[in-house]
């Protein structure tokens, strides 16, 4: 190369215009959009600086002059407002070169040299994962930096449970859709381990689910991890991965794809089904507003069974993520079969929402049960805004049927204010079916077991408070940037609405008020801080109690920026994040007409490691 540079300059011919660079970067710009950067020294990443509000550049990245794999970064322009690291440890003692396509066209090569990029091109043998933000949960899973949507593949195994995620490990937006991966011997503690499946000839990787095959049916060994995935690019095809290392490393299938559709499908989710002796697989049929089910022997060959759904619930979005399995209905004796079906847009308060079905699985399809008019209602796992992409885990001991949920909303989830990251994974919860007083049978969401594991100091108990229009405060803990769990009894009076206001000293506000009569808890965020990010943020949310008593018992998750309310051991559940300029530091308690009986009140600071 520098031969032939020596040629040029000698010939007086074009010559490549290159950046100041890092200590063994090299930068060559070849034209007004693109750029080769030569990694000539030593080091563990090439630190790339991003800026948000740019178009991604494309990057191939060249091994020994082959194609190892395509990227899109938000290279930095003008400003950097984080970095990325790009780990380079899989290609050491080889050639790696950077084929850099920004998309923003310049007038001439030269203007090329300004972007910021270039110099903040470094190497490096670590990156500093430490958190930045005031905004990032204390006791809810997140990606370390990094882009989060759907949490999938999610498997127990020899006492872990195994997460996986949609992952862009290049920037805090939508992009490079790879399985992230998080361990956990508690649901509480994860371990971040390197990325499981990333993308690759067949395209992006989406959505989908894992299975331990304890019988060898697909011939990857005893045990081995097997896990059913979209691959996305031009169309949306399913593929297969198996992992013999406990789902660390994923071997991809050189026979994928292993189901094709003419039109959109993703997110395949997979049940061995003891009855039948045969594998299930649920698939949203997105556009076309519709479950799809096959069957296979062998997770390889899959044979289409029946579909669910058409003009039933929700159905202005697309339908993704889907889940099937069957449960005892409390206190009845009863079993019922639960199809979760996670739309966007159209959820109960706009953009993204978990919808589901309770009816019946011949091992073939689904059938819902219909109500007393001979109508499927329309029912949701939880009623705040920000509860995505639920499923629940392969092979949970102990007959759990545990999940968990992508805590935001597809309305916005790309604008909130944080940077290093993006995105939480709800508190895991424990689904479970009763009855409503309606006779309706209904899916429960309930905080899991090892969430009690977080109490910390109980700093305030109370045997009973009487509740009237004046409002009582109570100071809530200090402790770790004020991260709690409140548990109380309401007891309604005739006629009686409740309010319990969670406040700090900025005026930010969040206001839970039970309608005894409308048997209604509703969660209003208009004033809780930071909500001019989005206009589809500032909201109301509102869930039905399933009561008729005008008692209910609430456990509220007060983490930095969001708040879990589960009612009468999750019967209903209302999942937003708020966004405070410090910390909610009272609870408010006032009630209007019959007045109210609070009762049985904790506050419990909770850990934050
Ligand atoms: C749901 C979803 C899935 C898809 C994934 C892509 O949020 O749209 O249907 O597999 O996200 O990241």
């Amino acid at each position: 190369m520098f031969k032939g540079l020596t040629a040029a300059i000698v010939l007086g011919i074009a010559q490549p215009l290159t950046s100041v660079a890092a200590d063994g970067v090299e930068v060559n710009h070849l034209g007004v959009s693109n750029t080769l950067v030569r990694v000539t020294g030593e080091g563990k990443y090439l630190i790339l600086p991003v800026q948000e509000n740019v178009d991604d550049a494309k990057i191939n990245v060249i091994v020994d002059g082959k194609i190892a794999e395509t990227i899109y970064v938000k290279l930095a322009l003008t400003k950097t407002d984080y970095t990325v690291p790009y780990d380079l440890t899989p290609y050491k003692g080889h050639n790696v070169v950077f084929d850099v396509v920004i998309p923003q066209g310049r007038g001439s090569v030269r203007e090329a040299k300004g972007d910021v990029c270039w110099r903040g091109m470094t190497l490096a043998d670590t990156f500093d994962t430490t958190n930045r933000e005031k905004y990032r949960p204390a006791f809810h899973h997140t990606p370390l930096y990094g882009w989060m949507n759907d949490p999938n593949g999610m498997f127990h195994k020899d006492g872990k449970w195994h997460l996986y995620y949609q992952y862009n490990p290049y920037g805090s937006k939508w992009q490079n859709m790879t399985w992230g991966h998080s361990v956990s011997t508690d649901l509480l503690h994860w371990e971040h381990k390197p990325e499981a499946i990333k993308p690759n000839g067949l395209g992006a990787v989406f959505s989908g689910s894992c299975v331990v095959d304890k019988e060898n049916t697909a011939g990857f060994g005893k045990d081995a991890v097997v896990a059913l995935y979209t691959s996305a690019a031009t169309s949306q095809i399913q593929s297969l991965a198996s992992s013999t290392d406990d789902g660390t490393t994923f071997d991809i299938y050189p026979g994928n794809p292993v189901i094709t559709l003419e039109s959109e499908a993703r997110d395949p989710k997979v049940f061995w089904n003891n009855e039948t002796k045969e594998w299930n697989l649920s698939l949203a049929h997105a556009l076309d507003h519709e479950m799809l089910f096959f069957t296979s022997p062998d997770l390889k060959n899959w044979t289409l069974s029946g579909n669910f759904g058409k003009g039933l619930g929700a159905q202005d979005g697309v339908w993704e993520c889907p889940d099937l399995f069957e449960l005892p209905v409390e206190g009845t004796g009863e079993k019922k079969w639960v199809l979760i079906c996670n739309i966007n847009p159209d959820g109960p308060f706009g953009g993204s929402g978990t919808q589901y079905f309770v009816g019946s699985f011949d091992g073939r399809t689904f059938k819902a049960d219909t109500d007393k008019d001979g109508n499927v209602a329309t029912k949701w796992l939880d009623y705040g805004k920000d509860h995505y992409a639920t499923v629940s885990w392969s092979d949970a001991p102990s007959g759990r049927r545990t999940a968990i949920g992508w805590m935001s909303n597809w309305q916005y989830a790309a604008e909130v204010p944080t940077l290093q990251f993006r995105s939480a994974n709800t508190l895991p919860r424990e689904i479970g079916l009763f009855q409503g007083p309606d006779g309706e049978i209904y899916a429960s969401s309930a905080p899991s077991p090892e969430v009690d594991a977080l109490r910390g100091d109980l700093v305030k108990k109370a045997g009973k408070i009487s509740a009237g229009k004046s409002p009582r405060t109570i100071a809530l803990p200090e402790a770790n940037d004020g991260i709690c769990e409140i548990l109380l009894d309401i007891e309604a009076g005739k006629n009686s609405v409740t309010d319990l206001t969670l406040a700090n000293e900025a005026g930010d506000k969040v206001v839970m008020t039970y309608d005894a009569n409308a048997h209604t808890l509703s969660f209003d965020r208009t004033h809780s801080g930071v909500v001019d990010f989005s206009q589809d943020f500032p909201t109301i949310t509102v869930t039905p109690t399933h009561e008729t008593s005008g008692k209910i018992s609430l456990r509220i998750f007060v983490d930095r920026s969001s708040i879990e309310v589960f009612g009468d051991d999750g019967r209903f559940v209302m999942t937003n994040l708020v966004f405070p300029t410090s910390p909610y530091s009272t609870l408010s308690v006032a009630s209007n007409g019959g007045g109210a009986r609070i009762s049985n009140l904790r506050i419990y600071s909770l850990r934050a490691e």
